[in-house]
């Protein structure tokens, strides 16, 4: 008979606010983001951290937030799709991707669009070439890539993503 394992208080920084939450340790960012805090943006395809589905940004950098414990991501900035918005406008990368048609059931999309501002981010959206490799990381099984290039490139040309 296994004992029961104690929770432990963390505190999640997301989206500009604090949550004070009491977990099991094993608890991953995702079920946390999802489960404990009730945003469902982040999306869970494989929970192996094969598909980029639940990609959020930690400290700007892209995390896949299943292979991520939540305890891990306690005193970092978490950023999700929700958090992307500014007064209620849409982040470029996301009206980019409207305009582009960059998504059809949309599972991916979360994630790609999270991608997406890190990588231009850090520069990495010189070609179209680039791009594809570095969001190699993001699968989509409706097959939008051409059109998820498209939007990456067009926010690349207007100056990158703010
Ligand atoms: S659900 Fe995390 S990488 Fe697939
Ligand atoms: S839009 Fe359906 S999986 Fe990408």
């Amino acid at each position: 008979m296994s004992l029961p394992i104690p929770e432990v208080a963390v505190t999640l920084r997301v989206n500009g606010a604090d949550h004070e939450l009491r977990l099991d340790p094993r608890v991953t960012l995702i079920d946390a983001l999802r489960d404990a805090l009730g945003l469902t943006g982040t999306k869970k395809g494989c929970d192996q951290g094969a598909c980029g589905a639940c990609t959020v940004l930690v400290d700007g950098k892209r995390v896949v937030s299943c292979l991520m414990l939540a305890a891990q991501a306690e005193g970092r900035e978490v950023t999700t799709v929700e958090g992307l918005s500014r007064d209620g406008a849409l982040h470029p990368v996301q009206e980019a991707f409207i305009r582009h048609d960059a998504f059809q059931c949309g599972y991916c999309t979360p994630g790609q669009i999270l991608s997406a501002v890190c990588l231009l981010a850090e520069g990495r959206a010189g070609s179209d070439e680039e791009i594809r490799e570095f969001m190699s990381g993001n699968l989509c099984r409706c097959g939008a890539y051409p059109n998820i290039v498209a939007a990456i490139r067009e926010v690349a040309g207007a100056g990158g993503s703010p």
